[in-house]
C-alpha cells in the first residue's frame, strides 16, 4: 500500500485529485468508481478547477458510484446522485449517460443490483476506485458484519452510520435506514483503489483497516488484500497508525 501523508484536509484533497487526474490523463476513457461523503468534496473541487483551467477533460470518462440511499429520489438534496451532480458532474464535461449511481427508487432491487454488477464486469471492472471510510470501518455502505458481501446489495445501515450521517438531514429520523451498495467483488476488482481519509475521527478506522486483522468487522481491512491501493490521508487520520509504529 502506498501512503501519502498530507498535512491537512486541503492537502489530502489536492493529492487525491492528482491521482484521479493522472488516471484520466493516462486513460481518457477510464471507468472511475466514485464516492460521496464529506471526504471527497475537496477532491472534486480541485478536479472541477482543473477542468475549468483546461487541464482536464471528462468527455470520455465513465463513472459508477459506490452507493445510494434506498428511498431517496435523484433530486433529493441528500441523495448521492444529487451530491454527484452538484459536486462534480454539473461542472465538468462528463456525458450524463456515462455516469451511473445506484437507483434508490428501484422497485426491483435484486435485478437492479445484478445489472449494476453485470455492467461493471462488462466494462472489465473499474480502473480507479475512490473510497472514503466510515468511522466504523465501512467502505461504500459495506457495514461491519460477520461476512463480506461480494455483490451489489441492499444494506441495513448500522446505527452508528445513521448517527454519523444524521448531520446531513433535518433530523435523525429522516436518515434512510437502508442503502444500495457495491459489494466487495466490484471494489476488489478495481485495478487501483484510492482510499482517502481526513480527521481524528477516522484515525481508528484507518489504523484498523491498514494494519489490523482482515475481518468483515472492519470492512476496509479487506483492502490489505488488494495489490494496488493508494492511501491519501492527513496527519490526524494517520495519527493512530503512526502511533502504532507503522512507517508512513
Ligand atoms: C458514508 C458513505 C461512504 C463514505 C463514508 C464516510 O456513509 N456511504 O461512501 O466514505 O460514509 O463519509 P464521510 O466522508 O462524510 O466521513
Amino acid at each position: 500500500m502506498k501512503i501519502f501523508r498530507e498535512k491537512d484536509y486541503d492537502a489530502m484533497s489536492r493529492r487525491a485529485a492528482t491521482v484521479i487526474a493522472g488516471e484520466i490523463v493516462h486513460n481518457p476513457s477510464c471507468l472511475l468508481g466514485l464516492a460521496t461523503g464529506s471526504t471527497p468534496e475537496g477532491t472534486y473541487k480541485y478536479l472541477v478547477d482543473w477542468y475549468k483551467q483546461g487541464l482536464l477533460s471528462f468527455q470520455s470518462v465513465r463513472s459508477v458510484n459506490l452507493d445510494e440511499y434506498v428511498g431517496l429520489a435523484p433530486d433529493h438534496d441528500q441523495s448521492y446522485r444529487y451530491f454527484m451532480q452538484s459536486n462534480l458532474f454539473d461542472h465538468v464535461d462528463i456525458v450524463p449517460e456515462n455516469t451511473r449511481v445506484p437507483d434508490g427508487l428501484t422497485k426491483d432491487a435484486l435485478a437492479f443490483c445484478a445489472g449494476y454488477d453485470a455492467y461493471i464486469r462488462a466494462q472489465g471492472y473499474v480502473d480507479l476506485q475512490l473510497l472514503g471510510i466510515g468511522r466504523n470501518g465501512h467502505i461504500g455502505f459495506n457495514e461491519p458484519d460477520d461476512h463480506f458481501v461480494k455483490e451489489t446489495h441492499v444494506v441495513d445501515l448500522a446505527e452508528s452510520t445513521i448517527d454519523a450521517n444524521a448531520r446531513f438531514f433535518a433530523s435523525r429520523d429522516d436518515v434512510p435506514k437502508q442503502a444500495i451498495s457495491m459489494g466487495m467483488g466490484a471494489i476488489m476488482g478495481a485495478k487501483k483503489v484510492l482510499l482517502c481519509a481526513s480527521g481524528e475521527d477516522k484515525a481508528d478506522a484507518i489504523c484498523r483497516a491498514v494494519s489490523g486483522a482482515i475481518t468483515p468487522q472492519c470492512p476496509g481491512s479487506i483492502l490489505q488484500l488488494h495489490p494496488n491501493v493508494v492511501l491519501v490521508a492527513d496527519e490526524a487520520a494517520l495519527s493512530k497508525l503512526i502511533a502504532s509504529g507503522v512507517k508512513v
